[in-house]
C-alpha cells in the first residue's frame, strides 16, 4: 500500500480494491490518514464502514447489475437509502392497489361481454403492472437466531501463566486471561502477534509450551478458521447443508441458504465456484447450524460485504452464548463485542467494554503512568501536551475539550500531529 501511495501521488484517479483486508486495525488508521491527504480523485471498494464514513462523499451502488450514485458520504447515503426504499414501499403499495382497481373493472367488463379489444390491452397493462418487483421481499435481509442449547459455568474457559514460542520468536510470555460465560470478546493487535496462535491454543491445535488452560466441561465451541473453511469444493450447495444434517429436508436447506442471501439456482452451483466472501458466508452458516455455546472466530467477517457482515452482527447479537472473535473491522468490534483482548508485546491486557471504550481506556492509562515508566515502555521522547483548542479524532469519534492533558510519544506522535501543527495541542514539559 505505502509503494502504491508514493507511486501514485502523479495520478488522477486512485483505484482501490478493498485495500483494508488483512491490514492490522493501526495500519488501516495510518491507511485512512494518508487516504485523507490524498490530493486526486479516489474510488475505493471496501466494507470498512469507519473508512467509508471518513473518506467517501459520493456512493455507488451495485446491485441486480444496476448503479444506483449517492451524493451523499456513507452515513448520509445510508440515510437517503432508507428513505428512498420508503418511496419504493409507498409506489409498490400503490400500484398494488392499483392492480386490484383494474382487476375489478377487467372483470366487470369481461363479465359484461363488451370492448373485447380493450379488455386485451387492459389485460396487457396489468401484467406489466404486476411485474413490478416487491421491494420488501428483494430487500429481505437474513435474519437467524442462533441455537444457545447447553448451558456452561461462570467460565468457559481460563488460561493461567500461559506461554508459547515458535523457534526463538516469543509469542506469549506469563499471560493470564478469563474468559466469562456469554461474553463478547473482540480479539485485537498487530497482524503476526499471535491472535490465530491463541485461539488455536483455545481449541488445541496448538500446544502452549507452559501454563495452564481450563476449558469448562459444558463449553461445546465451535472455531471459525478463515483460511481453511472445512467446505467440500465438489458438492452443490445444498449438498454442503445437508452434510451433517441428515434430519433437514431439502426445503429447509435452501430457506436457510435463501435467509444467508443465496437464492435462486445458485443453491445448486458447486462451493468451488463460489467467491471468497461467499464460501465464507457458506462456512458461517454451516457453523451455526451446530448446536455450540461459544464460537471461536478468526477473521469471519473478512471479504464479506456490507449486507452479510450486518446479518453476522446481528446473529452474534442474539446469539446468548461465548464469543471470542479476532478482526480487523472496528465498527463490527463496536457492535458486536462488550469486552476487548488487546494483544501486544507478548501479552494480553483485557478491557472492559468494545474497540472504542477500549481505545479510550488505553489512553487514559497511559496518562495514569508515571512518565519515567511509560519512557521506558515507549521508548522515550515522550512529553505532555495540553488542548488549547477543542478538536475530536475522527477514528475514535473523541472530542477533547480545553484544558485536558494527553501524553505523546514517538508512539502515538502520528495520531496527534494534526492536532499539534494546528495549533489545538501545545507542549507543555517534558516528562522526566
Ligand atoms: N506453526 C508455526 N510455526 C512457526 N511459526 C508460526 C507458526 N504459526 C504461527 N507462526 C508465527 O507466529 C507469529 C504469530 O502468528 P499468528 O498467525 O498467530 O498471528 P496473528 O496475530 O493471527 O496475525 P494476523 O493478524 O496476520 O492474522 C507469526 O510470526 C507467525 O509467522
Ligand atoms: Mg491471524
Amino acid at each position: 500500500m505505502a509503494s502504491v501511495l508514493a507511486q501514485s501521488q502523479e495520478c488522477d484517479l486512485l483505484l482501490l480494491d478493498e485495500p483494508t483486508n488483512h491490514l492490522d486495525i493501526e495500519t488501516i488508521e495510518w491507511l485512512e490518514r494518508q487516504l485523507v491527504d490524498f490530493p486526486r480523485a479516489i474510488m475505493i471498494i471496501s466494507h470498512d464502514r469507519y473508512l467509508l464514513d471518513d473518506l467517501v462523499d459520493k456512493v455507488f451502488e451495485m446491485r441486480g447489475g444496476q448503479i444506483e450514485i449517492f451524493d451523499a458520504t456513507y452515513e448520509k447515503y445510508e440515510e437517503q437509502k432508507n428513505l428512498r426504499q420508503h418511496l419504493k414501499h409507498q409506489a409498490y403499495a400503490k400500484t398494488m392497489a392499483d392492480v386490484k382497481r383494474r382487476k375489478a373493472s377487467i372483470e366487470k367488463m369481461s363479465r359484461r361481454n363488451r370492448f373485447d379489444s380493450q379488455i386485451s390491452s387492459k389485460m396487457k397493462r396489468l401484467k406489466k403492472l404486476q411485474h413490478v418487483e416487491n421491494p420488501i421481499i428483494k430487500d429481505y435481509l437474513l435474519r437467524f437466531h442462533f441455537k444457545n442449547v447447553f448451558k456452561s459455568g461462570k467460565n468457559i474457559a481460563d488460561g493461567g501463566n500461559l506461554s508459547k514460542s515458535f523457534g526463538d520468536t516469543l509469542i506469549l510470555n506469563d499471560v493470564s486471561f478469563e474468559i466469562l460465560s456469554g461474553q463478547k470478546i473482540g480479539l485485537i493487535g498487530p497482524n503476526g502477534c499471535g491472535k490465530t496462535t491463541l485461539l488455536k491454543i483455545l481449541t488445541g491445535a496448538e500446544k502452549p509450551d507452559g501454563g495452564i488452560l481450563n476449558i469448562s466441561r459444558g463449553a461445546r465451541w465451535g472455531y471459525f478458521d478463515q483460511e481453511h473453511l472445512s467446505l467440500n469444493l465438489d458438492n452443490t450447495l445444498i449438498e454442503e447443508i445437508l452434510r451433517d444434517q441428515k434430519d433437514l429436508k431439502e426445503t429447509d436447506a435452501k430457506a436457510l441458504l435463501g435467509q444467508f442471501n443465496f437464492r435462486g439456482d445458485i443453491v445448486y452451483n458447486q462451493v468451488g465456484k463460489l467467491s471468497g466472501g461467499e464460501r465464507a458466508r457458506l462456512a458461517f452458516l454451516r457453523l451455526i447450524m451446530q448446536p455450540y455455546n461459544f464460537l471461536i472466530l478468526d477473521e469471519p467477517t473478512n471479504h464479506m460485504d456490507l449486507k452479510s457482515k450486518m446479518a453476522i452482527e446481528g446473529a452474534l447479537n442474539s446469539f446468548s452464548g461465548t464469543v471470542i472473535v479476532v478482526s480487523h473491522d472496528r465498527r463490527f468490534l463496536d457492535n458486536v463485542t462488550d469486552t476487548t483482548f488487546l494483544m501486544a508485546n507478548t501479552s494480553i491486557i483485557t478491557y472492559k467494554g468494545n474497540y472504542s471504550a477500549s481505545r479510550l481506556q488505553h489512553q487514559k492509562e497511559l496518562l495514569n503512568t508515571p512518565g519515567a515508566r511509560l519512557n521506558d515502555m515507549l521508548g522515550g521522547n515522550l512529553k505532555k501536551y495540553v488542548v488549547k483548542k477543542s478538536f475530536t479524532d475522527w477514528t475514535t469519534r473523541r472530542k477533547y475539550k480545553i484544558g485536558e492533558e494527553i501524553l505523546i510519544g514517538d508512539h502515538n506522535f502520528e495520531l496527534y500531529e494534526w492536532a499539534i501543527n494546528n495549533s489545538r495541542l501545545k507542549c507543555l514539559r517534558r516528562n522526566k
